[in-house]
């Protein structure tokens, strides 16, 4: 059963569902299995070497042959990384003694450095990209330049730009962009501006109330994100104006993501609040709440800037994950989260939701015209 809307006409796919690029989660597996049901996989080239991107793209054309994206951030300060010296003594100290209260437990030595944050890598990610024509370009968290959707359209690559606000969709749509996705507040992962804001202003505006805004904006295809895990919600966000969905934290709980178990595993039951941190990387986004996450918040201290954060913190963040303490890592989530019960297949998450889709929208005509038998499909006055 399709699903087709302007969104997967401009994709060349079928299904109306994108699966985000996600660092440590999205790799070729996922990708391909989203990809080979229909809908559009999408790799996660953040912090990859240029070497390494290029090895997940030629990997996804072994194992599918239908379009699929790769992501990546364009945020002012990940593009052009600040420099650690400009840090002061002071500040770095602060975020230092914080990161040092849980050090102790992972049998780490407390730090007051920064290390090296290595060499810029989005500038080099997109140059491979273009060099290997990729079918789809995701930009995120910054919206590209028209310099740069050219070049990707002048090698036959599709460009698909995430927003937060109606005025980086129009800017978006200004640039050229082919399809825009709008991120409400309730989405999992990093905010999606160009630059940081303040955690008020971060927060942003619910999926339900910014897809009607901006499809009254924008007239490109335009896909929700955002606390949509099944059915029901790409039915809801095809009603509200949209073209179809991207999907985050569904596609974390799949048996293809490369995500750890107890992630996997917090994400599927138990208790799923989330809340808003820039403590585990500098930049603000949506986790499963944790000892770190509150204590951050507590102790009031002004992040790094960039992503000099998750630099300070590697040691910590890395040790926590290798020994799976699910309190001392970020386990990004959507606030639709608690809608998940069990990890399963990409593939199904794509099947079951077209389906439930359809039966969602069948319901609702039902509803409200009970006289009408959605199974026979005639809704003639002879037939009833
Ligand atoms: C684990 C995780 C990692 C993410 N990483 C990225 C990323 O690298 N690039 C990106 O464009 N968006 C990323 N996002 C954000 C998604 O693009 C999207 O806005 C969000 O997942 C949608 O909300 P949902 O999680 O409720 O489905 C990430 C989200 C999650 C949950």
């Amino acid at each position: 059963m399709g699903l087709a809307t302007p969104m997967t006409s401009a994709l060349g796919i079928e299904a109306p569902i994108l699966q985000s690029g996600m660092g440590g989660v999205a790799g070729p597996e996922l990708v391909a299995a989203v990809s080979n049901a229909g809908g559009l996989g999408v790799l996660a080239a953040l912090r990859l070497e240029p070497d390494q991107v290029r090895a997940a793209i030629k990997k996804v054309r072994t194992l599918t042959n239908k379009p699929f994206g790769v992501n990546i951030w364009l945020h002012d300060d990940v593009r052009t990384p600040p420099n650690p010296t400009s840090i002061s003594n002071d500040r770095l100290r602060a975020v230092q003694d914080v990161l040092n209260e849980y050090r102790p437990r992972l049998d780490l030595e407390p730090t007051l450095t920064l290390p090296d944050p290595g060499p810029d890598l989005v500038n080099a990610a997109i140059e491979v990209m273009i060099e290997e024509q990729v079918p789809v370009f995701s930009a995120a968290i910054g919206t590209p330049e028209p310099r740069l959707v050219e070049r990707f359209h002048s090698v036959g690559t599709k460009v698909v730009s995430m927003v937060a606000t109606v005025a980086d969709g129009l800017d978006a749509s200004d640039h050229g962009v082919d399809v825009v996705v709008a991120q409400g507040s309730e989405a999992g992962g990093h905010r999606s501006y160009g630059s940081k804001r303040s955690k008020s202003d971060a927060v942003g505006t619910s999926t339900f109330v910014l897809i009607p805004e901006l499809r009254d904006a924008i007239s490109l295809p335009l896909a929700a994100a955002g606390g949509i895990v099944d059915g029901r919600g790409l039915a809801s966000m095809l009603v509200l104006g949209a073209d179809g969905v991207l999907l985050g934290t569904r596609f974390v709980a799949t048996t293809e993501s490369m995500a750890s178990d107890i992630w996997k595993q917090r994400l599927v039951a138990g208790e799923r609040r989330t809340t808003l941190t820039d403590g585990f990387t500098g930049q603000w986004a949506r986790i499963l709440d944790s000892e770190f996450a509150d204590r951050w918040e507590t102790s009031q201290v002004e992040a790094l800037p960039g992503l000099l954060q998750a630099t300070a913190g590697k040691d910590l963040f890395s040790a926590a994950k290798a020994v799976g303490d699910d309190q001392l890592q970020p386990l990004y989530a959507g606030a639709g989260v608690s809608g998940l019960s069990s990890i399963v297949g990409a593939g199904d998450v794509i099947n079951d939701m077209v389906a439930e889709a359809h039966e969602a929208l069948e319901s609702v005509q039902s509803r409200l015209d009970p006289t009408r038998d959605p199974r026979s499909g005639d809704n003639s006055p002879a037939n009833q």
